[in-house]
């Protein structure tokens, strides 16, 4: 029989706050950050409007979509759109405008 394989969790940190929360495989780095309550600029959640651009400062993603719309040059300087991208490795963002969710937010 063959063995379930589990995602694989890795740990996505913003440099500036030093907040830290999980991703996995399974749901985008937007969607892993509003999970635990740390809310990323975003409006489109498919990788068209650009609200999501970020940073990257390390680590590795790749994207649930074919054509994220980020131009070559902006790839090469690390930008990613955290709302269609999947973690492969740790990350560590810069995102200047994130800020943690409340109940009145
Ligand atoms: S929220 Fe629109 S590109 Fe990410």
């Amino acid at each position: 029989m063959p063995e379930e394989r589990k995602p694989q969790n890795f740990e996505a940190k913003l440099q500036q706050q030093d907040w830290r929360f999980s991703v996995s495989e399974e749901s985008s780095v937007l969607e892993a950050a509003l999970i635990a309550g740390i809310a990323l600029p975003n409006s489109c959640r498919n990788g068209s409007c650009r609200t999501c651009m970020c940073s990257l400062v390390s680590g590795q993603v790749a994207y649930k979509i074919e054509w994220p719309g980020l131009s070559k040059e902006e790839k090469e300087e690390g930008m990613i759109l955290p709302c269609v991208a999947i973690a492969l490795t740790d990350l560590v963002l810069l995102v200047p405008h994130a800020y943690k969710k409340t109940e009145e937010n």
